[in-house]
C-alpha cells in the first residue's frame, strides 16, 4: 500500500464539508468520534441525523466527514489515511469489496457484535471476515437493478423487458417515437460507463447475464476471455450513441440518475438508493417508475445483479475505539436500518427487516427482488484479496476501451486476460 505523506492536506482537499455535532448533554465520556460517511443522494443527511442522535444519547460528539462519491476516489482517500496510521477518522464506511484490502488496518468487531451477527445476511458477515476477524459490520446491501418508465412503456404497449434484446428494442422504439413526438432529449438507456469501480459492476452484470462468468472464478482462475463475455461487451458497445448518449462513457451513478430523474431516459441501471429519490416529492418522474431485475443475456442467460453495499468499520488507529464501536452498534441497529430503508431505500442487512410491512410499503420492489439481493453476484474480491483494486482497474479500463470503440471485444478480452494473468503471477493468489 503506497504511503501518503500529507493525509491532512489530502483530507482537506477532498472533504467537501465537515460538520461537528456537539453533545447537548453534559458529556459523560465527552470524546469526539469522526465518521466518514458516503454522500450519494440522501446518504449524508441520514448518516448525520443518526450519528447526532448517538452523540446526544451518549454525551459524546461526532464529526461527520463527507467523502467523494466515486468509490474509487474514496478508496484512495482511505488508503492514504490508513497507510499513514492517521487517527483522523475513527469510523469508516467501506465498500463490500474492500475488507480484504483494508482489513489489516481495521479492528476486529466480532466480540462486540456476537449478539447481532446471527440476524444478518451470512454472505455479508462472511465477506467481512478476514483471517477470522470480523473487520466491518454490514450496513446496507446493494444489487444492481433496472429502473424503467412505467408510463412510457404502458403508452407504447411494451411489457417490462426480460432480456437485453427486449430492453434494447424497447429503448430504441420508445426513443424514436417520443423524439418524433417532440421529446428530442429522450434517451433509451443510461448506466455507469465512466472508467471506475461502477463500470466493473455494470460489466459484471452484462457478462454474468450471458453466462460468461465473473472475470475470475472461485478458485482464482481467470475466465474472462470467453465468447459469451465478448457477446455481452459487444452488445453494450452497440448501445453507445444509439440508445445511450455518448456522454454515458463518463457517467457514474449520480449522472445516470440525473438524466433518468429529469425524465430524459426510458431505462436506467442503478442501485436501490435511486428509488427513494425518483419517488421524492420534487421528482419529475414520481409515480411513473418501475423497478425490475436486470435483463437476462441469451438463451442460457440469467438475471444478474452485482453484489454491492457498504459496511462500517473502526480504524485501528482510532484514539477512541470503544466509543467508535458503540457508534457502529447504534448506526447498524435494526431501528436505524429501518429508518434508512424507509427514507433512503437502503436495503437492510438484517434479514428480519425484509418482513417489516412499513419497509415493504415504502419499497415495494424489496420483496419481489429479494432473490436478486440474495443471489447477487460478487465481484472477485475475495479471491484476489489485497490485489482486487488492480484487478478491477484492469477490468474497467478494458471495458471502457471497448465501449468507446477503441478496441473490439475479443481483442480487449484477450488483453485483459493477459493483464490479469500478470497481476496473478505477481500476487500469487
Ligand atoms: C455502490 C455499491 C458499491 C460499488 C459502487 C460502485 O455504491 O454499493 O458496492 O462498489 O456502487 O460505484
Amino acid at each position: 500500500m503506497p504511503t501518503m505523506p500529507r493525509p491532512r492536506l489530502i483530507l482537506g482537499l477532498l472533504i467537501v464539508m465537515t460538520l461537528v455535532v456537539p453533545a447537548t448533554r453534559a458529556a459523560a465520556a465527552g470524546v469526539r468520534v469522526s465518521i466518514a460517511c458516503g454522500a450519494l443522494g440522501v446518504e449524508l443527511a441520514l448518516c448525520r441525523e443518526a450519528a447526532e442522535e448517538w452523540a446526544q444519547q451518549t454525551g459524546n460528539s461526532v464529526s461527520i466527514v463527507n467523502t467523494p462519491n466515486s468509490s474509487s476516489d474514496r478508496f484512495s482517500l482511505y488508503v492514504q489515511l490508513l497507510a499513514s496510521r492517521s487517527p483522523e477518522i475513527d469510523v469508516l464506511q467501506i465498500d463490500v469489496v474492500w475488507p480484504g484490502m483494508l482489513g489489516s488496518h481495521l479492528l476486529d468487531l466480532g466480540p462486540a457484535f456476537a449478539d447481532r451477527v446471527p440476524g444478518m445476511f451470512p454472505a455479508l458477515t462472511d465477506n467481512n471476515t478476514v483471517d477470522g476477524r470480523l473487520v466491518a459490520i454490514p450496513w446496507y446491501v446493494d444489487a444492481g437493478v433496472l429502473y424503467y418508465r412505467r408510463d412510457l412503456l404502458e403508452k407504447h404497449g411494451i411489457a417490462p423487458p426480460q432480456s437485453w434484446d427486449e430492453m434494447t428494442r424497447a429503448a430504441g422504439t420508445i426513443q424514436t417515437r417520443e423524439r418524433a413526438a417532440g421529446q428530442s432529449g429522450l434517451w433509451g438507456f443510461v448506466f455507469q460507463g465512466k472508467p471506475y469501480e461502477g463500470l466493473t459492476c455494470d460489466a459484471l452484470e452484462w457478462i454474468a447475464s450471458w453466462g460468461g462468468g465473473s472475470f475470475v472464478d472461485a478458485d482464482g482462475d481467470i475466465t474472462v476471455n470467453n465468447p459469451l463475455a465478448a457477446t455481452a461487451l459487444r452488445r453494450a458497445a452497440s448501445w453507445i450513441g444509439t440508445i445511450a448518449p455518448r456522454g454515458v462513457l463518463n457517467y457514474d451513478e449520480e449522472s445516470a440518475r440525473g438524466v433518468f430523474q429529469t425524465g430524459n431516459a426510458v431505462f436506467m441501471r442503478n442501485w436501490p438508493y435511486a428509488w427513494a429519490l425518483a419517488q421524492g416529492e420534487d421528482s419529475p418522474v414520481r409515480g411513473r417508475v418501475g423497478v425490475i431485475a436486470l435483463p437476462k443475456g441469451g438463451p442460457d442467460g440469467r438475471h444478474a445483479g452485482t453484489l454491492g453495499g457498504w459496511q462500517l468499520a473502526v480504524s485501528r488507529y482510532s484514539r477512541h475505539p470503544q466509543a467508535a464501536t458503540d457508534l457502529v452498534r447504534h448506526l447498524t441497529s435494526a431501528r436505524i436500518q429501518k429508518m434508512r430503508a424507509i427514507r433512503g431505500a437502503y436495503n437492510p442487512t438484517i434479514m428480519a427487516l425484509y418482513h417489516d410491512p412499513e419497509i415493504l410499503a415504502a419499497n415495494p420492489f424489496f420483496e419481489a427482488l429479494l432473490p436478486s439481493f440474495v443471489e447477487a453476484i460478487p465481484r472477485p474480491a475475495r479471491q484476489t484479496g489485497a490485489h482486487y483494486n488492480q484487478v478491477s482497474a484492469a477490468i474497467w479500463r478494458t471495458v471502457h476501451a471497448v465501449l468507446s470503440g477503441s478496441t473490439d471485444a475479443p481483442e480487449g478480452l484477450e488483453q485483459l486476460q493477459q493483464s490479469l494473468d500478470r497481476i496473478r503471477h505477481r500476487a500469487r493468489w
